[in-house]
C-alpha cells in the first residue's frame, strides 16, 4: 500500500473510530450494522468520509488529494491532472466552458457524445460540426480525417477548440499525431475525449495516447478501461494554452461540493495498480486477445475488426483490447448476438447495433473469460447458423442543417409538437439520430427540411434505430415555438 496515498489515510481513520456527528448520515457505516445481514454492512463504508479536516479538498486541494493527483499526472505524462466524481461527462462540459466563451465556435465531431453537446448548451458555445469517415461495410461512423478538420479550422478561424473522440466506442483511432499538428498550426486548443482509452499507455502495442500525442486537455474514464468506480474519471492537462484557474473554477462548479472519497480512493488506486501491475497485466490481456483472434479467424463466418481496417476510413490504428465481432454472415444479428450470449451463455458484451456485438476488454478479463466467449461463439454458430442476413446498408447525410438557433438557446425555448410529415422550414427542437451511425440527421436549433424528412422516411423503413425523440415511431416532433 506504499503508494496508496487516499486509501492509507482513510483506513488510518476508520482505525481511530472516530464518534462521528459529522456527514455522510450512515456513520462509518452504523446505520448498516443495524440491520441484520445487510450487504452493505461491510468495510467499505468506513472509508466512505467527507471533507473533515484530516481528509483534504476536491475543489482545493493541499494534501493527500493533491499528492494523489500529482501521481496520476506523473504516471499519465500529464502537467496537471484533475480528479472528476462525475465521469468524463463533466470533464467533456468543463473543458468546453474553460476553452470558449459564450457565442465563440468550437469544432466537435458530428457523431460526438452528448456532453461536448452539454458542454455547449451550458456554455452557450457555437458547435462547427466535422464529420467522420463512415463505413458503409460495417454500418458505423469511423475515424475522422486530419484535413477534414483543417478544411473546418480554415472556414472558422475564429474557432476556439477542437474536439476530437478517440479512441471512439468501437475502438477506432483516427490519426491523433497528425490532428494535433493540424490543431496546433493554427494555435487552437485540442481537447480530446479519451472516454475509452485511459488504459493506452499501458502498451507500446496499443495505440499513442492522447497527452503522448500532444493533446491539450484529455479526458479519461478511467472506470471504463482501468480499474476506478463506476463514475470516476480524470481531466489531464498539457499545454500553455488552457487557463487552468478557469478550468478548475468550471470543474467546482459543474462537480459535487460533497465528492465521494470512495470514487476518489479508487481512482488513485486504478492509478496505483496500472503503475504497478498493468503493463504486465496488459501484455497478458493482448496475449489473450491475440490467441482470440487466430482462433476466430479460423472459423468461417465470424468477422472481427484488426488492423486490416488502418489506413481506410481515417483509420490510423484499432485499440486491440475492443473485441468488434460481427456473425451477421451466419444469419445473427449483432443485436441477436448480445441476446444469446447473456441469456444462454451468462457473457454480457458493451453493446451491439445491427451488425457488430462490442467487447470491451480489460486487465480484468481472464484467460478463461475468452475461452468461454469463443465457446460460446462457436456454439452459436453450430446451433443457430442458418441463412444469411442482410443488413441494411445506410447512406448518412454528410450535412450539417442549416442553424437557426444556438444549442443553448434550443434548450430553453419552448416546444411545440407537431406532425413529422409538416415540419419542414421548423426548427427542430428534439435530434434526430440514425442508430447506426449514431450521427444526427438533427440537432435541436436545426432547421427541419423536406430533404430530411424523405430521408428519415427512408429510414423508417428499415431496420435502423432513430433515437433522441421523445416520439420513438416519428409520427411527431417537438418544434421551438
Ligand atoms: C465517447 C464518450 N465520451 C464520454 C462519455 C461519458 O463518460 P462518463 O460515463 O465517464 O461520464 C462516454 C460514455 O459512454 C463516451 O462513450
Amino acid at each position: 500500500m506504499k503508494d496508496s496515498i487516499i486509501l492509507k489515510k482513510l483506513v488510518a481513520l476508520a482505525d481511530e473510530n472516530i464518534v462521528s456527528f459529522h456527514v455522510p448520515g450512515h456513520k462509518n457505516g452504523k446505520v448498516y450494522k443495524k440491520c441484520k445481514n445487510h450487504i452493505l454492512n461491510n468495510d467499505l463504508l468506513s472509508l466512505d468520509v467527507t471533507e473533515i479536516p484530516e481528509t483534504d479538498n476536491l475543489h482545493a486541494p493541499e494534501e493527500m488529494i493533491k499528492k494523489a493527483q500529482e501521481m496520476a499526472a506523473k504516471f499519465f505524462g500529464a502537467e496537471q491532472t484533475f480528479f472528476l466524481i462525475n465521469g468524463t461527462s463533466t470533464g467533456n462540459i468543463s473543458a468546453l466552458m474553460a476553452v470558449a466563451n459564450p457565442n465563440e465556435k468550437v469544432i466537435i465531431p458530428r457523431d460526438c457524445h452528448k456532453s461536448i453537446m452539454h458542454g455547449c448548451i451550458l456554455g452557450g458555445l457555437v458547435p462547427v460540426y466535422v464529420y467522420p469517415e463512415v463505413s458503409m461495410e460495417h454500418n458505423i461512423s469511423m475515424g475522422i480525417k486530419a484535413e477534414t478538420i483543417e478544411k473546418a479550422i480554415q472556414e472558422n478561424l475564429d474557432a476556439k477548440a477542437v474536439v476530437l473522440t478517440y479512441p471512439n466506442y468501437y475502438g477506432i483511432c483516427s490519426d491523433i499525431e497528425a490532428i494535433e499538428k493540424v490543431v496546433h498550426k493554427y494555435e487552437k486548443i485540442l481537447i480530446v475525449d479519451e472516454a475509452h482509452g485511459s488504459h493506452l499507455n499501458l502498451s507500446k502495442a496499443l495505440p499513442i495516447d492522447a497527452i503522448d500525442a500532444g493533446a491539450d486537455i484529455v479526458i479519461q474514464s478511467t472506470h471504463k478501461t482501468l480499474s476506478s468506480f463506476t463514475q470516476s474519471s480524470m481531466l489531464h492537462v498539457k499545454s500553455k494554452r488552457v487557463d487552468i484557474d478557469r478550468l478548475r473554477f468550471m470543474l467546482m462548479m459543474n462537480q459535487s461540493s460533497s465528492p465521494s472519497y470512495l470514487l476518489m480512493t479508487s481512482l488513485d488506486e486504478a492509478r496505483n495498480v496500472a503503475e504497478r501491475d498493468g503493463k504486465a497485466l496488459m501484455n497478458k490481456l493482448l496475449a489473450n486477445i491475440n490467441d482470440f483472434h487466430e482462433k476466430i479467424s479460423k472459423i468461417s463466418g465470424m468477422k472481427v475488426f484488426d488492423e486490416r481496417l488502418v489506413g481506410k476510413y481515417g483509420i490510423k490504428h484499432i485499440d486491440r483490447t475492443r473485441l468488434v465481432i460481427d456473425l451477421t454472415d451466419l444469419g445473427i444479428s449483432g443485436t441477436q448476438l448480445e441476446v444469446l450470449l447473456r441469456k444462454k451463455y451468462g457473457i454480457q458484451v458493451e453493446m451491439s447495433d445491427m451488425k457488430n456485438i462490442v467487447a470491451v476488454c480489460t486487465i480484468g478479463n481472464t484467460r478463461d473469460d475468452f475461452e468461454k466467449l469463443l465457446k460460446a461463439l462457436v456454439n452459436i454458430k453450430e446451433k443457430n447458423a442458418k441463412k444469411v442476413i442482410k443488413t441494411e446498408k445506410i447512406t448518412v447525410l454528410q450535412r450539417t442543417p442549416k442553424i437557426n438557433i444556438l444549442p443553448r438557446d434550443a434548450a430553453f425555448a419552448n416546444k411545440k409538437e407537431i406532425k413529422f410529415e409538416e415540419s419542414a422550414g421548423k426548427t427542430s427542437g428534439e435530434y434526430i439520430i440514425p442508430y447506426p451511425p449514431g450521427i444526427p440527421v438533427v440537432c435541436p436549433g436545426e432547421e427541419i427540411t423536406k430533404e430530411i424528412i424523405e430521408y428519415v422516411k427512408t429510414l423508417k423503413e428499415s431496420d435502423i434505430n432513430i433515437m433522441g425523440l421523445d416520439d420513438n415511431h416519428l409520427e411527431k416532433i417537438k418544434v421551438i415555438e
